[in-house]
């Protein structure tokens, strides 16, 4: 697939077939991630995976983290959305949280570190695309907050920058509206 359909084909999808992600397709994707650029070649990102076998743990952490964020009493819409993240993932093909090393005592690395990171997701997210498969880019509380950390196994000085869902998508790709170009852009 041409570079340009990759990056006009990929579109979020939020429902999945149950069809798995093989681990060896992961590991291509994570390598096209790790190809974005990176200031002083820092290479600050970093990959925590759950591959289809262990997504029911995933989601019974992930509903977990809900009920512990949500403030008492217990009611129809944290159900709700344990239930939507619950569907969500048990669709899924595997999930690959991207986080990156943060430098707390220089802001300027920081930014640009997670810029680096963000570039990296969006090469992973197309590989994806290239690939046939769909993706999602998250970042609720529910897969990637305070409660999950303990689960992905992230150190103390990695801050996640989203959670990638990856499957087969249920439902095809989705048509999207977009601004014009112009409407966007200054030309001087
Ligand atoms: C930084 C970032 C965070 C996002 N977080 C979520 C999220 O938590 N839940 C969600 O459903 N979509 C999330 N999205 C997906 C966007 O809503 C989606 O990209 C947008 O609707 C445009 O659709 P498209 O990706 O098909 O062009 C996120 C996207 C980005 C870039």
């Amino acid at each position: 697939m041409h570079v340009d359909d990759a990056i006009r084909s990929r579109r979020t999808i939020k429902q999945f077939d149950g069809t798995p992600v093989d681990d060896a397709t992961v590991r291509e994707l994570i390598a096209l991630a790790m190809w974005a650029p990176n200031h002083k070649r820092t290479e600050p990102w970093r990959f925590s995976v759950v591959t289809q076998r262990q997504l029911p743990l995933l989601a019974a952490a992930a509903e977990a983290a809900l009920q512990s964020l949500a403030k008492p009493p217990v009611d129809a819409s944290l159900r709700a959305k344990q239930a939507k993240i619950r569907e969500l993932l048990m669709g899924a093909g595997a999930v690959v949280v991207v986080s990156y090393v943060r430098s707390p005592d220089d802001a300027c690395r920081d930014r640009e570190d997670f810029a680096a990171t963000c570039a990296a997701i969006q090469n992973l997210l197309l590989g994806a695309t290239a690939r046939g498969l769909g993706s999602l880019w998250s970042t609720s509380k529910a897969l990637i907050g305070q409660p999950m950390r303990a689960f992905w196994a992230l150190p103390d000085d990695e801050e996640p920058v989203g959670a990638l869902v990856l499957g087969h998508s249920a439902l095809g790709m989705p048509a999207v509206r977009h601004h014009s170009n112009d409407e966007l852009t200054r030309w001087r």
